[in-house]
């Protein structure tokens, strides 16, 4: 049965959210996209290569800011915030997944994940035990000592995802988690993030694979930079503001 999570509390919340690039004149990359995602929810990000995907999910990960339009993050105005406290909420409150996994080379698996922790001010000793159960988590825990280069892109990717997640960050954010991915491997990594969600982990995930979107509880569709389509599975009309789906995906 499909849970309902139109009602429950918004971890996020878009407000006709601009982004441009300076240039004469000015180049448009996101035109007012309106967003909210509730707590517990799965939500695919599709769109054509050069959409705004990225652009987005970097917005909601607060790597960049909006040149126009609010942002909401479990209740805080970004616009409210000065750089050190937002990054102090984004180490707290978000974990990334991107597609080249971003490992440190020279450091082990342990010492990679571990890595999602120094913001906490634990003990070395801590953070590793909290590195290698959550490389327990994520079926890791025969790779502790590895390097990256000893390591297969799924487990790679894996170890990105321990990463992430180390901290239980309420909000995990993946730009093409499997897009350097073989299908099993890619398999593997989609069935972590879906089980971490129904572990109440609020997951947000960029992919260009339409049937693993479809297989989502929800889509939200960017064609150029325009929020063009938003529905829940179950859902009997899509979603508010959202409009017709052009089918460029
Ligand atoms: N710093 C920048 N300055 C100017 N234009 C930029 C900059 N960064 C991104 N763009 C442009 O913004 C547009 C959206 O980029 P974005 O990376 O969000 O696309 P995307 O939907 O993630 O695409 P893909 O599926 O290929 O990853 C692109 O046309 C890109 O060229
Ligand atoms: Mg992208």
């Amino acid at each position: 049965m499909t849970r309902d999570r139109s009602q429950g509390t918004p971890v996020l919340r878009l407000e006709k959210v601009v982004k441009e690039y300076e240039g004469t004149p000015p180049l448009r990359i996101l035109h007012g996209i309106d967003l909210t995602v509730t707590e517990g929810e799965l939500v695919a990000v599709v769109g054509p290569s050069g959409s705004g995907k990225s652009t987005l999910l970097a917005l909601i990960g607060t790597l960049d800011r909006p040149t126009s339009g609010r942002i909401h993050l479990e209740g805080h105005d970004l616009a409210a915030m000065s750089e050190r406290q937002v990054a102090a909420l984004r180490a707290r409150r978000i974990g990334f997944v991107f597609q080249q996994f971003f490992l440190l080379p020279g450091l082990t698996t342990v010492e990679n994940v571990a890595t999602g922790l120094l913001y906490t001010g634990e003990s070395a000793r801590r953070r590793r035990e909290r590195a290698v159960r959550a490389l327990h988590d994520v079926g890791l825990e025969h790779r502790l000592g590895h390097r990256p280069n000893q390591l297969s892109g799924g487990e790679k990717q894996r170890v990105a995802i321990a990463r992430a997640l180390v901290g239980r960050p309420g909000l995990l954010l993946a730009d093409e988690p499997t897009g350097s991915l073989d299908t099993a491997s890619g398999r593997g990594v989609v069935d972590l993030l879906r089980r971490l969600n129904e572990e109440g982990t609020t997951v947000v995930v960029i992919t260009h694979d339409r049937d693993l979107a479809a297989s989502f509880p929800r889509q939200v569709v960017i064609q150029d930079g325009w929020l063009t389509f938003d529905e829940r599975s179950g859902d009997s009309a899509p979603a508010a503001g959202s409009r017709a789906h052009g089918g460029l995906v």
